[in-house]
């Protein structure tokens, strides 16, 4: 699919509390993390989907969140099969 290329997709879907659409770019941005209070307590960094995004850059994939169907957030991750060099 996509431009006659062919991708594969991996989509993960979940049923948590999800991000507001305002957010579904900026959760990939460096140290990004959405609930600002949480920061010191939960531990997570906001790096795990700034790595995320710039391993699929590198191989001239895409990734992107949206709302789930499950109630919480897709990220879908689209990597081509065959790189362009
Ligand atoms: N599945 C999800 N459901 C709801 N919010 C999410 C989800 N995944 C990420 N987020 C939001 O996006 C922010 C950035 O995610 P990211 O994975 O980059 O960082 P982190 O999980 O906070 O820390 P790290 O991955 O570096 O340990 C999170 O802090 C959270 O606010
Ligand atoms: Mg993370």
């Amino acid at each position: 699919e996509e431009e006659e290329e062919e991708f594969i997709r991996i989509r993960i879907d979940d049923n948590g509390s999800g991000v507001h659409p305002n957010e579904f770019e900026k959760i990939f941005h460096p140290f990004y993390r959405v609930d600002e209070a949480r920061t010191r307590t939960t531990g997570g960094t906001g790096l795990g989907l700034a790595i995320v995004s710039n391993v699929v850059k590198e191989h001239q994939g895409k990734v992107w969140a949206e709302e789930s169907e499950l109630g919480g957030l897709a990220v879908t991750i689209a990597l081509p099969l065959w790189l362009n060099k």
